[in-house]
């Protein structure tokens, strides 16, 4: 009898093994258990808790965690489509620089857990610019985006898409979810707290829903309910699991738990968060031990630094520390600027950028006007070496640089003092309605005083300063609207984090020469670069890249570049100027503009050749010769590569990288005839 019952149960556990395999679900709240059932590959990783880490913040990578088994999601032998699915998972998007994540993450169904040639940045790992929308490739994603990427359309930085077969997605909604009473809230993926979504596919009704909360319970209303039949897409045996990527920008993916369930909804998951993952490379244990004996330090070192904290704030000096006082006399005390600034007051506030908010000030003592920029930096070791840097630097003194008066160090905080530029920078009188339209006379006077500031920069001193980010918003105007460069030398604060062994590229979206984002390494020749960016602005008007134009109108040099090879660069000056300029000059800072802007880092003129073309003292090479005067345009063919754009995932990024960010508005005008007044063919230099 008592066998019978052994038998009996035995047979249970085996029919129970047997229909569980073929009911395929799988729940993971954590993947420390998972094993071989989970397979990782690419930048993939398994870190502290069992949480899968599929991109770090390292550039351009990309990672894949697929579930180790084939899924059966369709019975061949009876046409009966594809079987209902559900799925729930929790993520979290903790990206390298606050507020700019990059790329995204997908739930991916498709044929093959080795996608080993897709490609990272936009395509999220899972396509290629090859196979992207070919309907042989039998994708079915669900992508998790926090870049806009023009090229595939997406509507923000912050969606949910439904892919099929491409990143062009079928439907995409900004994320959000909703409450009890059916509001709904707002949620933004790179925030870095855990998110749970769950995919439900119907395949009765032929409806897949995607639902979003920052919570465990799941709510009542899906945010994305899409009508779509999967049985073209889906092949018989599927593989189900994530695929993320990095690109310029970057942010670590997480997925902290997965359930899947082919016979009813997915369970849901718990709502941990990811821990701190700045030093995983210990042992569990050790970290405990190691924990349990630092809190108790901590804690007295807590109290200390309280009472000294105190102290301090009592008496409510300065604190300057001997370091500080090495360096030399540049230093205001904090007092003294907060005066001048009235407080940092909002109404002093001149503007804001990638490094910090910029505030007008007087300084009482010299009765001058100041510009006080204002910068936090997290890493003390840092600063210190940045702020000896820039002291040095700001001991550069050249009548086209904007001058450095001196600095402030409060806390974490650096204060830098510049000379105050009445006319406020250059942007501001180039693009969209400036109050004052510059004069052909003023435009070339300034670029002239920009490449002459350059020049000093790269070749008047005793070391080689390259500023990094050279773009019209650091082209400041003084009094008599000489062009003067701004914020040198700032860029290298991002080289001074706390994390050395990362190059990170700074500068600006736009001005990046093609050779930055591979090498990492900024040179004279990458400045150059942003010059020839700039000078192409200040003639024509227009921003360098335009979101709102189309195709070859988007990149500034693509549409300059192609109008020169029609032979209508006249087209392209800016028709603000109503037809008023030299057109000699004009073409010889377009050329040199284009000249500057050439794919290859060798091809472009030093700073001191770009001064001296822009001076009368030299003539550009004759292979730039006009296409349509000489027939030989090969030459300059070879000089400007034509699609810079297409060379790395710039298109994909939808604002500056470091920098001001305040281009996100929409500007005016582009010329498509020639202006009647003017001459178009024939035009010599
Ligand atoms: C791995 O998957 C197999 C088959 O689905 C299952 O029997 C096994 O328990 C799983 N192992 C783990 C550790 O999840
Ligand atoms: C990312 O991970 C790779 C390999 O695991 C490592 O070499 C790299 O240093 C990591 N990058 C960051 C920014 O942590
Ligand atoms: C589908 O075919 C299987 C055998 O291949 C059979 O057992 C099942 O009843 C069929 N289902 C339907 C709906 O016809
Ligand atoms: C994955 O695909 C690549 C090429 O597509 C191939 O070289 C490699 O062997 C495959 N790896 C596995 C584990 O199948
Ligand atoms: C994992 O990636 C390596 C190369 O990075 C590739 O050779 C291998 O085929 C991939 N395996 C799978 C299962 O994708
Ligand atoms: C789609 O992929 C198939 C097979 O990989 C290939 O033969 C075909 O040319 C591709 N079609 C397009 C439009 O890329
Ligand atoms: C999805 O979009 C692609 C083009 O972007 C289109 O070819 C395809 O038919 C769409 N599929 C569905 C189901 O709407
Ligand atoms: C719904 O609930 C939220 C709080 O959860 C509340 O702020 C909101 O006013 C409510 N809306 C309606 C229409 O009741
Ligand atoms: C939520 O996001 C949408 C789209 O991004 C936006 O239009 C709306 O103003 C946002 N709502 C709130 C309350 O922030
Ligand atoms: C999808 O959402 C709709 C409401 O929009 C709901 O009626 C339907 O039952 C949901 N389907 C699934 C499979 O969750
Ligand atoms: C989905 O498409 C398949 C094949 O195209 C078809 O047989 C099936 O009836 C469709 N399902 C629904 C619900 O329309
Ligand atoms: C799958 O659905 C069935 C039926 O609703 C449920 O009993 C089971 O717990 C679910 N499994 C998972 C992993 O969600």
């Amino acid at each position: 009898m008592f066998k019978f019952f052994v038998v009996l149960f035995a047979l249970f556990l085996f029919l129970n093994a047997i229909s569980s395999a073929q009911r395929d679900e799988f729940f993971y709240d954590g993947f420390s258990k998972a094993g071989n059932n989970i397979t990782l590959n690419g930048s993939a990783k398994l870190v502290k808790d069992g949480i899968i880490q599929l991109t770090n913040t390292t550039n351009r990578v990309m990672g894949h965690a697929f579930y180790g088994f084939p899924i059966r999601f369709k019975n061949s032998a009876n046409d009966t489509g594809v079987f209902s699915f559900s799925t729930a998972f929790t993520f979290a998007t903790v990206p390298e620089f606050k507020s700019l994540g990059g790329h995204g993450f997908a739930f991916t169904v498709s044929p093959s857990n080795n996608l080993s040639w897709a490609l990272p940045s936009q395509y999220l790992g899972l396509f290629n610019s090859i196979n992207m929308g070919n309907f042989t490739n039998h994708v079915f994603a669900v992508e998790f985006d926090t870049v806009q990427d023009f090229e595939f359309n997406d509507i923000n930085d912050n969606h949910i898409g439904i892919d099929l077969n491409s990143l062009v997605s079928n439907f995409s909604v900004p994320v959000a979810y909703f409450t009890e009473n059916s509001t709904k809230v707002n949620v933004t993926m790179k925030s870095g707290s855990t998110i749970q979504a769950w995919i439900d596919y119907d395949s009765a009704n032929c409806i897949v829903n995607v639902t979003i909360s920052p919570f465990r319970s799941k709510p009542k209303l899906p945010l994305i309910s899409y009508s779509l039949n999967l049985s073209t897409i889906f092949l018989e045996h599927m593989f189900v699991g994530f695929s993320g990527s990095t690109g310029l920008l970057a942010s670590s993916h997480y997925i902290l738990g997965w359930s899947f369930n082919m016979s009813g909804p997915a369970q849901s998951l718990s709502m941990a968060a990811v821990p701190s993952l700045a030093s995983s490379s210990h042992k569990p244990g050790a970290i405990l031990i190691a924990l349990s004996v630092s809190f108790s330090l901590v804690l007295l070192l807590g109290i200390v630094i309280t009472s000294i904290y105190l102290v301090r704030k009592i008496k409510n000096r300065d604190i300057v520390e001997e370091w500080e006082r090495r360096i030399g006399p540049h230093r205001y005390s904090y007092k003294e600027l907060k005066h001048a600034t009235k407080g940092f007051r909002d109404k002093e506030l001149l503007g804001r950028g990638g490094f910090g908010r910029v505030y007008k000030g007087f300084l009482q003592k010299s009765g001058v006007h100041v510009a006080v920029k204002r910068i936090s930096h997290e890493s003390r070791q840092g600063l210190r070496e940045f702020v000896s840097e820039i002291a040095s630097i700001g001991r550069l003194r050249h009548r086209n640089l904007v001058p450095l008066f001196g600095w402030c160090r409060r806390r974490g905080d650096l204060l830098l003092v510049y000379e105050y530029m009445p006319n406020g920078s250059l942007d501001k009188h180039l693009f969209d309605e400036p109050k004052l339209v510059l004069s052909w006379e003023q435009r070339f006077k300034i670029v002239k005083g920009v490449a002459s500031g350059l020049c000093y920069l790269h070749e008047g001193w005793e070391q080689v300063v390259i500023h990094r980010d050279i773009k019209a918003s650091n082209v400041l105007l003084d009094g008599e609207l000489n062009g003067r460069l701004g914020d040198f030398g700032l860029a290298r604060l991002h080289d001074h984090g706390s994390n050395l062994s990362t190059t990170r590229v700074v500068g600006t979206l736009g001005y990046l020469a093609p050779e930055l984002p591979r090498t990492g390494k900024a040179t004279t020749c990458s400045d150059v670069f942003a010059f020839g960016t700039l000078l192409l602005e200040v003639v024509c008007g227009r921003r360098p890249i335009e979101p709102e134009a189309q195709g070859e109108e988007l990149v500034l040099m693509d549409w300059v570049w192609d109008k020169w090879r029609q032979g209508r660069i006249v087209d392209v000056i800016d028709p603000k100027l109503q037809g008023r300029f030299n057109m000699k000059e004009a073409v010889i800072v377009l050329k040199l503009g284009l000249m500057c802007s050439s794919d290859k880092a060798t091809a472009r003129p030093t700073a001191r050749q770009v001064v001296r073309y822009l001076e009368g003292e030299a003539t550009l090479p004759s292979v730039l010769g006009l296409p349509n005067e000489s027939g030989d345009s090969e030459g300059f063919e070879d000089f400007v590569h034509t699609m810079v754009s297409s060379s790395y995932d710039l298109m994909s990024l939808n604002s500056d990288i470091v920098g001001d960010a305040s281009s996100d508005n929409a500007y005016g005008f582009l010329p498509t005839s020639p202006l009647p007044f003017l001459p178009v063919r024939g035009v010599t230099t």
